[in-house]
C-alpha cells in the first residue's frame, strides 16, 4: 500500500483582495487536487502550476508552466500538455469559485514533485491549447497573472 502525501497552496494578492486555498493529496498514483477562492472577477480563468517557487517579483518570476517532459501546452484531459496544466477555475456572479480535479500527472513526490513549484491564476480564460491566438501553444492565452502562491509540504 502507498502511503498519503498532502500539500497545500495559500493564494492571496492584498491588492485586490483575490485569494484561495488549493489543497493537494496524493495516493496511488494520483493527485487529488481541490479549492476554494474568494473575491474573483466573475467567469473563468487559467489555472496553472508554474515552475517556480520564486514570488520575489510577484507572479511573474514564477516562471513558464511546470513541464518536466517537454511537451506542448493543452488541458487536463489531453495527452499533450504541460504537467502545470490544469485547465480553468471558474468563478461565480459573487467571484466565488470551488476547483476540483484528479491528476495523473501532477505529483508531491519523486523526482517531478510539483512541492516547492507555485499556483498561478490567470485573468482570462485558458483556451486549452485549442485557441488561434499565438501564446495557445504555450500558455492557453490565458492573460496576466492574478493571484498565486507556492505549494508547500502539510500535515499528514
Ligand atoms: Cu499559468
Ligand atoms: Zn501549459
Amino acid at each position: 500500500m502507498e502511503s498519503t502525501a498532502k500539500a497545500i497552496c495559500i493564494l492571496i494578492n492584498h491588492d485586490t483582495g483575490y485569494r484561495g486555498t488549493v489543497n493537494f493529496e496524493e495516493q496511488d498514483g494520483k493527485t487529488k487536487i481541490t479549492g476554494t477562492f474568494k473575491n474573483l472577477p466573475p467567469g473563468k480563468h487559467g489555472i496553472h502550476i508554474h515552475e517556480f517557487g520564486d514570488l520575489s517579483n510577484g507572479c511573474v518570476s514564477a516562471g513558464a508552466h511546470f513541464n518536466p517532459f517537454k511537451k506542448t501546452h493543452g488541458g487536463p484531459a489531453d495527452e499533450e500538455r504541460h504537467v502545470g496544466d490544469l485547465g480553468n477555475v471558474e468563478a461565480d456572479s459573487e467571484g466565488n469559485a470551488t476547483f476540483e480535479l484528479v491528476d495523473h500527472l501532477v505529483r508531491l513526490t519523486g523526482e517531478h514533485s510539483v512541492i516547492g513549484r507555485s499556483l498561478v491564476v490567470h485573468a482570462d480564460e485558458d483556451d486549452l491549447g485549442r485557441g488561434n491566438f499565438e501564446d495557445s501553444k504555450t500558455t492557453g492565452h490565458a492573460g496576466a497573472r492574478i493571484i498565486c502562491g507556492i505549494i508547500g509540504v502539510c500535515k499528514n
